[in-house]
């Protein structure tokens, strides 16, 4: 899409002025050259991000978010790249050929329409006879018709009646087999759901791509079947109701998790918008990943039990591990959050949500399970694991307070408190070895200086000739990928501009590192030699890996004319090196 584009989009981008479309969003000032304004991808109160006519593109001091026009509206509004470009080609006035958005989807859409027909069989079986009894069930629950039809929430029947329709429109049935719509049977083929309640599953962008079916005739195992993982059904990478939530959280700048996605549903249905459900009570990179891009706090609020509360632990720490500001609510009495809002009303919801806590002090809380804390033993464990606890917060103030309340409470002395946070801390930051350290070290300058040329390759096409001429190659994969995407960028425009370079790789990864490069390296005046050195560095790292090779070949080899040759290559290999210093 991108590359057929890409003219358009690059006269698009230029037709815009990157401050009038930020302006619009978020009020800027202006200090000389640039522009500043408070940046509204993290929580901020001071100007740190900084916008840049001349170059067309902001960085943020703080946070380190960055990148161009589209980027900046992708991110604001929510949006996917396609609509970010449609929406600044109307601001500018340019009309576009066809709509991107929706020639973004063309690489399943015959499984995407199969899914919304599938969808729509479900929805209307509904208005059978036999779904007045599924009609029932959900009236019961308290759904009222709007949020049926809202969720699109359907119903499966029996005797293959979805195989037999779906045959009768000559749809493959290798791709009812690969959706997880059909299954095979011994000598028969037959429907996955049947007699269920089903809740379409869409993945992030808002497509249906497979179902949650609950069963409402008679309790079942399981309660609720879903669709087995299928190439556009991937449980890991979807956050239940994410799609019809962006607009809500967006605008409230937070997102409530929830366990179940019938907690989701009560939520949305009585007007908390911005709710999203994990379906479980797992959290994957996938959609750590996603969570991030929602840039706002996250409540955790899973159900009122053991494995709701283990889940807000270890899910927990994975937020944590991943810097993500987040709060926890802990119902009491109602089983989830659903039945609690059936038995207490909206407002007693809402003020749960007012009144979320912090991790630290739900695990305050949490350690103190199955414990006697009168008993000597069982205090000192509760103590040292909330102290444990405290280790990865970076609100110092929060750590502090936890400390004299713990002190206060259990009578403890608080320099002895302090001691221990200060003995964990310190071990943890002493805790690679040396020799880790080192090679480190040794990576991360490497890193360093990888990401100075990719930089300065960004910038100027003579930089790009001479990596070109003297290197050719970065040894490590990430670093290639850029080069290479920035060698193909001036093959096809002759010249580099940095804002549309940002819009031209189609790998989010990609894009994401570019943009980490532009916005961690600071802008001077380097000259061509500079640029060698620092190539020389990189080809000089090469030489000692292919020494470290060729040593490990070495010591397997037992042909001594082979030896001879290879330890020959390697004192080459090392002249080279050295002559060069
Ligand atoms: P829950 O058992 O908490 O479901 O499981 P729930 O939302 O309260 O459902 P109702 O109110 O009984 O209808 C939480 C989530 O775990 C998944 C589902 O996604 C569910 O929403 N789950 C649960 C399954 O996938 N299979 C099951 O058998 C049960
Ligand atoms: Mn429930």
């Amino acid at each position: 899409m991108a590359f057929i584009a890409q003219d358009e989009i690059n006269k698009i981008r230029s037709s815009a002025s990157i401050v009038d479309v930020i302006s619009s969003y978020i009020p800027l000032t202006q200090r000389g050259k640039n522009y500043f304004g408070v940046c509204p991808f993290h929580e901020d109160h001071s100007p740190s991000m900084s916008v840049s006519e001349e170059k067309q593109i902001y960085k943020c001091f703080s946070c380190g978010a960055t990148g161009n026009v589209f980027t900046f509206v992708e991110n604001f509004l929510n949006v996917s790249f396609a609509e970010a470009v449609e929406i600044i080609a109307k601001t500018v006035g340019i009309s576009i050929s066809m709509p991107l958005s929706s020639k973004k989807e063309t690489k399943f859409k015959e499984e995407y329409a199969l899914m919304d027909f599938v969808l729509k069989i479900y929805q209307n079986n509904l208005n059978t006879e036999v779904g007045q009894r599924a009609i029932a069930y959900l009236k019961k629950r308290g759904l009222l018709e709007d949020t049926i039809k809202n969720f699109s929430i359907g119903l499966s029947l029996d005797q293959n009646m979805l195989y037999t329709i779906l045959s009768k429109k000559e749809y493959p049935e290798k791709m009812l087999l690969d959706l997880g719509l059909i299954n095979q049977g011994k000598d028969n083929l037959y429907d996955v759901f049947q007699n269920r309640i089903m809740f379409p599953i869409h993945n992030l962008e808002g497509e249906v791509v497979g179902f949650t079916a609950r069963c409402y005739l008679k309790d079942e195992t399981p309660k609720y079947l879903n669709t087995k993982e299928t190439y556009i059904f991937k449980k890991g990478s979807i956050l239940f109701n994410y799609h019809r939530a962006k607009e809500a959280i967006r605008l409230q700048k937070e997102v409530i998790v929830v366990e179940g996605n019938m907690d989701a549903i009560r939520l949305y249905s009585v007007g908390i918008k911005n709710v999203i459900a994990l379906m479980g009570t797992s959290l994957t990179k996938e959609q750590i990943d996603a969570l991030k891009k929602l840039r706002c706090n996250i409540i955790l609020m899973l159900d009122n039990d053991n494995a709701g509360e283990s889940a807000t632990l270890s899910i927990g720490n994975i937020l944590e591990e991943n810097n993500i500001s987040f709060s926890i609510i802990r119902l009491s009495g109602e089983k989830d959050p659903d039945e609690y809002i059936i038995k207490n009303g909206v407002a007693a919801m809402q003020e749960n949500i007012q009144n979320a806590i912090s991790f630290v002090d739900f695990k305050l809380n949490y350690f103190k399970k199955n414990k006697n804390l009168n008993e000597a033993s069982d205090l000192a464990e509760y103590i040292k694991a909330v102290i444990d606890g405290l280790k990865n917060t970076n609100d110092a103030i929060l750590k502090e307070v936890t400390l004299q309340k713990l002190a206060k409470d259990y009578n403890i002395s608080y320099a002895i408190l302090k001691e221990q946070l200060g003995d964990r801390e310190s071990k943890i930051e002493k805790k690679p070895e040396k020799k880790e350290q080192v090679i480190e070290n040794h990576q991360s300058s490497y890193n360093k200086v990888c990401s100075k040329i990719l930089f300065y390759m960004m910038h100027s096409k003579d930089f790009v000739k001479l990596y070109q001429t003297k290197l050719g190659i970065f040894p490590t994969k990430e670093h290639r990928i850029i080069a290479n995407e920035i060698v193909y960028y001036l093959e096809n425009h002759k010249t580099i501009d940095l804002a549309d370079f940002i819009s031209y790789s189609e790998n989010t990864n990609v894009k994401n590192e570019i943009m980490a490069i532009i916005c961690n390296e600071k802008e001077e005046i380097l000259t061509e030699e500079e640029m060698l050195e620092l190539l020389e560095i990189i080809k000089k790292k090469i030489k000692k890996e292919e020494i470290k090779k060729l040593k490990e070949e070495l010591k397997s080899e037992y042909d001594v004319n082979k030896k001879l040759s290879l330890l020959e290559k390697i004192a080459e290999l090392k002249m080279e090196i050295e002559k060069e210093v």
